[in-house]
């Protein structure tokens, strides 16, 4: 049986065909009409979330599966102070895969050791969210047309985002990446991340305007500034529109160049884009749902192999 945490719990290979399958799905979308009937997907979110908990919730629907769950903290015995790990084992019973959102870095994991069903990391904290990572992959190979061989520029929270991190993290393994960071000094990548470029002697850059480099991208990842992380509200406010995409920098970008979002979106990309041919983070959110349909797929296979069991 296996989870998902992290985005390279995955080897290129596997994420090739989990793509494929993704591709297949979207193309033939009756043919996986009932592959899931008599299963059921736990959805269990300690924290807000609208695409990726809907997402899921319609990739298992999609499947012929049902869902059950909660989407915020204080609905569920968390509340009187149930911990992660007996919540688990008790879902395990009631469920056969569970996708879980927690605030805490490494809760998913901590769940998965007890669980005796798939647990999948819907975001972890400031951590990982190697589903929208899916999401993303699988919205650049194919519109794009592959996975290498070009620049990414992201541009935002870098410090707080977890999307960002996961992203990186999975694109390290693909050839002729240039990175360019674009962040506010104070919402820096983390070094953890600059250091395993430097040691994979994979190229970034580090710059504080968009203007000045987004005409190199052939790919630009915005992301929100994470409010919710902030330590102080005062910090935040001054940084939320430090970034603010409009039609005018869209005017110095390559005709071919996308711009991918894991959404929402606050102010960081203009409304008079979202009509730009080459804003596609509407379309990346539909992508979401192929991917977790290959995903809930892969995953309950891994099941079927080793024998469920609770434990
Ligand atoms: C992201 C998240 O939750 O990290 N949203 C999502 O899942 N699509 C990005 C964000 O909240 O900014």
């Amino acid at each position: 049986m296996r989870h998902l945490m992290n985005p390279l719990d995955f080897t290129v290979e596997e994420l090739d065909k989990l793509f494929d399958l993704a591709d297949d799905i979207k193309a033939n979308p009756a043919k996986y009409a009932h592959a899931c009937e008599g299963k059921k997907l736990a959805t269990c979110f300690y924290e807000p979330s609208t695409r990726t908990r809907l997402s899921f919730e319609a990739a298992m629907l999609n499947l012929g599966g049902q869902v059950l769950g909660f989407s915020d903290a204080t609905s569920s015995s968390a509340s009187k102070g149930e911990s992660v790990s007996d919540t688990i084992r008790v879902i395990s019973g009631y469920a056969d895969i569970c996708a879980m959102r927690h605030p805490k870095e490494g809760a998913p994991m901590v769940a998965a050791e007890r669980s005796g069903i798939p647990v999948i990391n819907a975001g972890d904290g400031g951590h990982q969210h190697p589903t929208q990572t899916l999401t993303d992959l699988l919205t650049i190979r194919a519109l794009k047309g592959r996975l290498g061989s070009f620049t990414i520029g992201l541009c935002g929270d870098l410090k707080f985002g977890r999307t960002v991190h996961s992203l990186i993290n999975a694109l390290i393994r693909y050839p002729n990446i240039h990175f360019i960071f674009i962040s506010p000094p104070e919402l820096k990548v983390p070094d953890y991340i600059t250091d395993l470029l430097c040691e994979k002697g994979i190229t970034y850059e580090e710059v504080i305007r968009l203007e000045d480099s987004i005409a190199q991208l052939d790919l630009l990842y915005m992301t929100r500034v994470q409010r919710e992380r902030f330590f102080n509200e005062e910090d935040y406010v001054r940084l939320k529109d430090f970034y603010i995409l409009n039609k005018e920098k869209m005017s110095l970008a390559k005709d071919d160049m996308l711009v991918l979002h894991p959404l929402p979106r606050v102010n960081e990309i203009s409304v008079e884009v979202d009509d730009d041919p080459r804003a596609v983070y509407f379309k990346q959110a539909q992508y979401g749902v192929y991917v977790r349909m290959a995903l809930i797929l892969t995953l309950l296979a891994t099941v079927d192999e080793s024998g469920n069991g609770i434990q």
